[in-house]
């Protein structure tokens, strides 16, 4: 089939390295299909899937079983992360060999219970990650500030949306990525900080770059796109882990996308069901909402507006995130790279409608976003996938594996 492409742009398809398609376990949330088609349709063409699941992928066996039972059913490229949790070191090499593109490890409590917050697991962790020549992409929250705190706001009778965001205070993050950055230095790994949230968080960083460190950053889509007024608007729909912050925090995250200090934008897509997105009580809501489907047509309309340009989408969707994770043949329109691409028009007016987004449960906060920029094609490998709201064919993912670069410990 042909697409009249007048007036339109041809992008590389998105690369989003940060997205919870769900399985196994957790399909009333979400799966691989129902995952995949809102990235197609969101111009994403390679997806990143995390392995908080249920099962939780953090054994060899575990990393086999998830790529037997989600092959089949994916309608973008996508790539499988492993877990490092407080006790599976043994494991690491042996989901490197079935292609783990890296390796997830959370410092902190978050949707299922993967915390690693012991210090001398991580650095074990970390060095069989540098063994095998793999990107540790590190949750960043120390894990014992934010329980105390927890405990404190609940003591206090506090269940509103807001007691989230006060009990992560910017310095629960600040303290986990100090500590990350300087063990990752030491174990030789190359580190990935992801969604990266606050002001404090990106200073320290940079601190921490001048001093010689290597360290790739990402922030997320929800938070550059909403801050804490959120919590009034959506409630509970908007907690997430790290959490939505105040303006201050979020005109600093731009910053250093104008400056170039980050490296990545991802959308870390969390799907929950409808009703648990409902969920009035604080402390019982789940953290995290859709966005894979979301991602582009926002950063468009923020391009429209002058915020950052196409050629940084670009950069920090698709062509930083395939060379970080030494994914050949993603991130630009070369050739000698698989035929990935989208195109969108970039003048499109539209208005964000929730119902016509494609994952299992639709709820998102921007509903109703007046937007400037829509995508119109996908395209994976040459064929089309996604056009005017269709999604067109089966299933055509497959699974990308990383060029292994062993014993290198360069960014
Ligand atoms: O809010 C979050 N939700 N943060 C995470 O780190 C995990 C994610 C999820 O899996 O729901
Ligand atoms: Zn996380
Ligand atoms: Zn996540």
């Amino acid at each position: 089939p042909t697409v009249d492409a007048t007036g339109l742009l041809v992008l590389p398809g998105l690369v989003d390295m940060h997205v919870h398609l769900r399985e196994p376990g957790m399909t009333e949330k979400e799966d691989f299909a129902s995952g995949t088609r809102a990235a197609a349709a969101g111009g994403v063409t390679t997806v990143a899937d995390m392995p908080n699941t249920s099962p939780p992928v953090a054994t060899a066996e575990r990393y086999r079983q998830k790529l037997d039972l989600v092959s089949s059913k994916a309608y973008v490229d996508f790539g499988l992360y492993g877990m490092i949790d407080h006790d599976n070191d043994g494991e690491i090499a042996g989901m490197a060999e079935l292609g783990a593109l890296g390796f997830k490890l959370f410092m902190g409590q978050t949707t299922g219970d993967n915390r690693c917050p012991n210090d001398a697991a991580i650095f074990r962790g970390l060095e069989a990650a540098a063994a095998a020549g793999l990107v540790v992409g590190v949750h960043a929250e120390n894990d014992h500030l934010l329980r105390m705190f927890g405990d404190r706001l609940r003591a206090c009778g506090r269940t509103d949306p807001r007691a989230h965001l006060e009990g992560r205070p910017a310095f629960v993050e600040v303290e986990a990525v100090t500590r990350i950055i300087t063990m990752a230095t030491e174990s030789g790994t190359k580190l990935h900080i992801h969604h990266l949230s606050t002001a404090a968080g990106l200073r320290r960083v940079m601190a921490l770059r001048a001093e010689g460190h290597q360290v790739s950053v990402e922030t997320l889509i929800a938070h550059l796109f909403l801050d804490d007024s959120a919590y009034d608007i959506h409630g509970n729909l908007v907690k997430l882990n790290p959490p939505i912050r105040p303006a201050a925090d979020v005109a600093a995250l731009w910053n250093g996308i104008a400056r170039g200090d980050v490296d990545i934008i991802a959308t870390d897509h969390a799907p929950h069901t409808a009703e648990e997105q409902g969920e009035p009580d604080v402390w019982k809501a789940y953290g995290g909402f859709i966005g894979v489907e979301t991602m582009l047509p926002l950063l468009l309309t923020a391009a429209a507006e002058g915020t950052l340009t196409v050629e940084d989408i670009v950069r920090l969707c698709a062509y930083r995130p395939a060379q970080r994770w030494s994914i050949s043949g993603k991130g630009q329109l070369t050739p000698g790279y698989d035929a990935d691409f989208v195109l969108v028009d970039p003048t499109a007016q539209t208005t964000l409608d929730a119902a016509a987004l494609h994952s299992k449960h639709n709820v998102t906060p921007y509903h109703g976003r007046s937007l400037t920029g829509s995508v119109v094609a996908t395209y994976l490998r040459g064929q089309l996938v996604y056009e005017k709201g269709e999604i067109i064919g089966g299933p055509g993912g497959r699974q990308v594996r990383p060029v292994r670069e062993i014993s290198s410990a360069a960014v």
